[in-house]
């Protein structure tokens, strides 16, 4: 299994400790390579919560999360960081690219702490831009771009490190139409491409119906929804 989130629960506390609010209770998931899942749910239901503690950047109070079967509480900071950085690609609902930089320098960023070539890395990053039709904007900078086209850019910059999970917040949430579709197709071509895990958090039904499966999150557990 790539992923595997066993039983676990979240509430956020106030700096007292006092339990503010109880945001996943019991939650379950595994997701295998080549795997792509959707999650769908109110607002408030805890969907970035989740994907958070996914992606480790926050922890569970109870339950643990394993990474190809070993468990990520046994990581220090330090080895959780390197981990995050190699292994896993997150996409937000906006594309936080940096406006000073290229489309080509943004998508470098996450390869600057990992050693790997210059070339093999640059050969990576060409790829995926031709990939996506992204090569010939290379050396613009993102207030020159339209949405869309930043909101590609972010996925490549996702998977410059070939990370073996994704995970995509409402990839698609500040889109029109026509560019949703376009990156949808997108990220599907390239996760199957790559053989990623992805679990893609939307409000999108026409998202979710292309994915393996889709689960609700309510009342702080996954449920699975059955398929018509
Ligand atoms: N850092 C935080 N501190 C306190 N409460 C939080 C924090 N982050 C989220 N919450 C609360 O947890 C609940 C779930 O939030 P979130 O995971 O962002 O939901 P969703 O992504 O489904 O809209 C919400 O009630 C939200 O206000
Ligand atoms: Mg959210």
């Amino acid at each position: 299994m790539l992923l595997e989130v066993k039983d676990i629960s979240k509430s956020y506390k106030s700096r007292y400790g006092k339990t503010l609010r109880e945001v996943l209770n019991g939650t379950s998931l595994s997701l295998r390579r080549g795997e792509k899942i959707a999650i769908a749910g109110p607002s408030g239901s805890g969907k970035t919560t989740l994907l958070n503690l996914a992606g480790t950047l926050d922890f569970p109070d109870k339950g643990e999360i394993f990474f190809n079967e070993k468990p990520l509480s046994a990581m220090d900071t330090a080895d959780l960081a390197s981990f995050r950085n190699r292994e896993i690609g997150f996409v937000f609902q906006f594309h936080h690219l940096l406006p000073q930089l290229t489309l080509w320098e943004n998508v470098l960023i996450p390869a600057l702490p990992v050693n790997s070539g210059r070339k093999e890395i640059y050969n990576r990053a060409e790829e995926l831009l031709r990939e996506t039709g992204l090569w010939d904007i290379r050396h613009q900078k993102p207030g020159e771009l339209s949405g869309g086209e930043c909101q590609r850019t972010a996925v490549v910059r996702a998977l410059v490190n070939s990370p073996s999970l994704l995970l995509a917040d409402e990839p698609t949430g500040s889109l029109d139409s026509e560019n949703a579709d376009l990156l949808t197709k997108m990220l599907i071509r390239l996760g199957e491409k790559e053989s990623l895990g992805m679990i893609v958090v939307t409000h999108s039904l026409e998202i979710a119906l292309r994915m393996d499966r889709i689960y609700n999150l309510k009342d702080g557990r996954l449920e699975e929804r059955q398929s018509q």
